[in-house]
């Protein structure tokens, strides 16, 4: 063979087992040939393409860009560049191409086409950005989730520390509640006995001024001794105010009146400026007005020790209503009254201990002033707090719920002192008070007969009717250890005589029996120590 024709032989296998995909169109884009590999590309048999147009081939959607290829390859000889075609079975191939235009001598041009078929890299590569792109929004919307999860876990982390704050506070109320229970078990049991012992001095004081004529300069020793003994009354009462037990006698009472009085009582004599301001409406309070007396003038005391010449007590009253809210306090009307000085406020330190009973950092203090004013408060289902900026300023506020009523006009107690007749069964276990107590009720003119407790006073009564001889009222003390006591000896007393009088007689404000004596069948109350007016003024209410 021809050595020629050997190597058109060889480049004609070359082509049609080539890989790359060849073919010669003219510059019009009639394809003149192509090779097996376009025919594989494209789904059509190896010469199916020869005299078509390769326009025919291309994807529609990029069809119009045909005329600008030619031109292209017309004015720069090599163009290249990505080709969309359109296969048999309709689905899109990909051709990476470099197709260069051939100027033969003496004859039109062709052009030599030559390409690869790049569809699946294509694909791929597309595949990858989608990929890479739901990977950018999975990663972003992860983020927004992370940072809506840190902070849905923030406020769970905030509601939980108000949560710890408020046990905390709750805990520490429960303790001071604890320790003044404990502490007023004991000051209860001892100012009950002195209650006792002051109610003895007191009636012979009593007694001896009416034994005494008129003119005796004895009178003026004993009105101090009577002074001293109402002094040690209210400390004993004081200490009553956080006894268990120390219910508050309660009526429908004017806060405001009972603020002035306590105000008035601390301004005197002190060279500080005090200024009250007080609301005109400001509701009453269900309460007992000693008590609450008692809780503020602690209160304002200490204002008054606290602030220097020149100073100033600014007090203030109004009403309150607290929502549903309010943290730990009830919701509902209140009165709140405000207690505010310019002193040496207090240390930080010292804040949270300021109502624990015996805290003091005075050298004559007892402290228990503030202890007694969260006792009564509490008691009261009212609220006190304090706020202290030092060297500028202590605040104390009192939160005292509000009553719906209107307030009894409380006349001023009737010194004078009534006789009456009748016959009075006295019940005390103390030897020395009962004896007291007969001394006193003879002394107002009555007939009396006494008895130790609730057994002996039951049988006396019964005796009494069956001598047609009955009591036309009987007095009985509230607690006789290891004997019948005055609740159930009035309840069987009751039975025996539906009509008979029954008074009950205890220290001050000594159990809820005093609170509502009522509701435990008694007519009439009657606290110790016992006063000569304050006997016969109940002893008339009672038998008229
Ligand atoms: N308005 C105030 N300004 C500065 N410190 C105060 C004020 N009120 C109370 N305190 C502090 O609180 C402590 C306790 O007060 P509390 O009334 O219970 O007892 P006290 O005043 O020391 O003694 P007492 O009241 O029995 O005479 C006081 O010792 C004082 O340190
Ligand atoms: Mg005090």
């Amino acid at each position: 063979m021809h050595l020629a024709q050997q190597h058109v032989d060889l480049y004609r296998l070359q082509v049609e087992n080539s890989l790359g995909l060849l073919c010669v169109h003219d510059m019009m884009g009639t394809l003149l040939s192509v090779n097996p590999a376009v025919g594989h590309s494209l789904g059509y048999g190896s010469e199916e393409g020869v005299g078509r147009n390769l326009r025919e081939f291309l994807a529609p959607s990029v069809r119009h860009l045909f005329d600008d290829y030619l031109r292209r390859i017309e004015a720069h000889r090599i163009v290249s560049g990505l080709m969309r075609l359109l296969a048999k079975d309709g689905t899109e191939r990909v051709w990476f191409y470099r197709n260069t235009r051939y100027n033969r001598p003496g004859l039109p041009p062709l052009v030599l086409g030559h390409a690869l078929d790049v569809t699946r890299r294509v694909r791929a590569e597309h595949e990858l950005t989608e990929a890479k792109k739901a990977l950018l929004k999975a990663h972003d919307e992860l983020a927004a989730r992370v940072a809506e999860r840190t902070r849905e876990l923030e406020q769970a982390n905030n509601l939980l520390r108000t949560e710890i704050d408020h046990r905390r506070q709750v805990e520490d109320e429960l303790w001071r509640a604890r320790q003044l229970e404990s502490l007023g078990q004991l000051a209860g049991g001892i100012a009950h006995d002195f209650n006792n012992f002051l109610t003895v001095v007191q009636g012979n004081i009593a007694l001896a001024k009416i034994h005494l004529p008129a003119s005796n300069s004895a009178h003026g020793i004993l009105e101090q001794a009577s002074d001293a003994c109402q002094r040690a009354a209210s400390l004993s009462n004081q200490l009553l105010a956080f006894a268990k037990g120390g219910a508050p006698v309660r009526r429908v009472v004017s806060v405001a009146a009972i603020l002035k009085a306590a105000v008035d009582l601390v301004r005197a004599g002190s060279p500080a400026e005090f200024t009250l301001r007080v609301d005109e409406d400001l509701w009453p309070a269900d309460a007992d007005p000693e008590q609450i007396h008692q809780a503020l003038h602690n209160i304002l005391l200490n204002a008054r020790e606290a602030v220097v010449e020149g100073g100033h007590v600014g007090i203030c009253a109004e009403n309150v209503v607290l929502g549903g809210s309010s943290g730990t306090r009830k919701a509902g009307n209140y009165i709140r009254i405000s207690i505010q000085d310019d002193g040496p406020g207090i240390p930080p330190k010292i804040l949270s201990r300021i109502f624990d009973p015996y805290f003091t950092t005075k050298r004559a203090g007892s402290g228990l002033g503030l202890a007694t004013a969260y006792a009564i408060i509490s008691r009261h289902d009212g609220y006190i707090t304090v706020e202290s900026a030092p060297k500028i300023k202590t605040e104390f506020t009192v939160d005292l719920p509000a009553a719906p009523g209107v307030v009894m006009e409380q006349k001023e107690p009737d010194e004078t002192v009534c006789t009456g007749s009748g016959r009075i069964l006295a019940m005390d276990d103390n030897d020395t008070l009962r004896q007291l107590l007969a001394q006193m009720l003879e002394r107002l003119g009555y007939e009396v007969t006494c008895a130790r407790d609730g057994a002996e006073a039951l049988a006396l009564f019964e005796e009494a009717m069956k001598a047609d001889r009955p009591f036309h009222a009987v007095l009985l003390d509230l607690t006789i250890p290891g004997g019948m006591g005055g609740v159930a000896a009035a309840a069987r007393l009751r039975e025996l005589d539906g009509k008979v009088k029954l008074i009950v007689s205890s220290g001050y404000s000594d159990a809820p029996v005093m609170a509502e004596f009522r509701r435990y069948g008694f007519d009439e109350i009657i606290p110790k120590p016992w006063s000569l007016p304050g006997l016969s003024r109940t002893l008339r209410r009672v038998l008229g």
